[in-house]
């Protein structure tokens, strides 16, 4: 389906998913609009050379803190949609977020930070557990003020958790494999969790909705992924399994943030819980919604991998 060109406001626009989010949305033709913090004496000039790398884009920068509600109400008057890539320790900052909006009365639509599991039908190992919470709580707030919105579960982000599993630029002889290396997981490549977020966002299928990255292409096992690099690479990798009570263990007894990373690693490749619900029939999911979207499917990626791998820089997985 043909969607009109949106205002697009994007929040965390300068983070690793949110610089895939702006240059989609250039390349898809909607104005774009980043909320960006202000450029401090202090800033890393990186930075300050992004802020001008979006703006030779095209893209409308306005600076702000989260917390100036007169500032973000007035910049969210001259949008339609608002799509948030805010870092995990700021997803509840979102209230403040959800608060302009109400105030502003004219977004048409709001997609929060999540991306990842379906945050309603998964449940996870404490630390896990509690990011999954904040993510229920921006949604029911969302609800409450009467924002239209689109829930995007993402599923895990490919290039990065490629690079995570199987090392491509370093070729080690063996390979972690966390539990059994047999539960299902669905990998989607960065680039196109930004491009199914943008088409989402402006279409009035997805309003008021939950959608699902699950492309057939895309669903794999660690063990699946260890074979599949094994044929491109003409190599064979020891396989180490880490125990799931490991695993476990370690989300128990590691400090805050370190325990995080062992509880997602838990839901995610050892409980499979990515996989762990059938679709049904009304769930959207989007490569049947947008079937003339030419994804990049995790064996394509491997492909791209064997020859220039992906770098991902992440602040931490979740
Ligand atoms: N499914 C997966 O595999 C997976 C993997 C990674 C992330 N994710 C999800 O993707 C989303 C984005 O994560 P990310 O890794 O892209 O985040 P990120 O790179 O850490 O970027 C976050 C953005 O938040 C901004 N930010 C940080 N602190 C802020 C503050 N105090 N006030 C205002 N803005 C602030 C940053 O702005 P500055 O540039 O000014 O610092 C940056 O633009 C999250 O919801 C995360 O859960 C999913």
């Amino acid at each position: 389906m043909a969607c009109e060109k949106s205002k697009i406001l994007i929040f965390g626009a300068t983070g690793y998913l949110g610089k895939y989010m702006v240059k989609v949305s250039v390349s898809m033709g909607h104005p774009t609009y980043a909320y960006v913090r202000p450029i401090k004496p202090n800033t890393n000039p990186s930075k300050q050379q992004l802020h001008r790398e979006l703006e030779s884009m095209g893209v409308t920068i306005f600076e702000g803190e989260l917390d100036e509600h007169e500032k973000l109400v007035s910049v969210l008057r001259q949008v339609d949609v608002v799509i948030s890539t805010l870092a995990v320790p700021q997803h509840l900052e979102q209230f403040k977020i959800i608060s302009a909006m109400k105030d502003a009365g004219n977004i048409k639509r709001f997609v929060p930070s999540e991306f990842g599991n379906e945050v309603d039908r998964v449940s996870g190992l404490p630390p896990f557990e509690a990011l999954l919470d904040n993510k229920r709580k921006i949604r029911r707030a969302t609800e409450a003020a009467g924002i239209s919105y689109t829930y995007v579960s993402a599923n895990s982000f490919a290039a990065y958790f490629v690079d995570y599993l199987l090392h491509p630029h370093d070729l080690p002889e063996e390979l972690t494999v966390y539990g059994s290396g047999e539960a299902k997981t669905v990998l989607n490549f960065e680039e196109d969790v930004a491009a199914y977020t943008i088409k989402a966002a402006t279409d009035p299928r997805v309003a008021n909705r939950v959608i699902i990255y699950r492309p057939p292409g895309n669903i794999v096992s660690q063990l699946d992924l260890i074979s599949s690099w094994e044929k491109k690479t003409g190599r064979s990798f020891k396989r180490i399994h880490v125990p799931e009570e490991d695993i476990v263990k370690l989300s128990e007894s590691l400090p805050f943030p370190d325990n995080v990373p062992m509880a997602i690693l838990h839901n995610i490749f050892i409980k499979g819980d990515q996989t762990s619900f059938e679709l049904r029939e009304d769930d959207l999911e989007a490569s049947n919604l947008y079937p003339e979207y030419n994804y990049t499917s995790v064996d394509s990626l491997l492909d791209i991998c064997l020859v220039h791998p992906p770098k991902p820089k992440l602040a931490a997985f979740a």
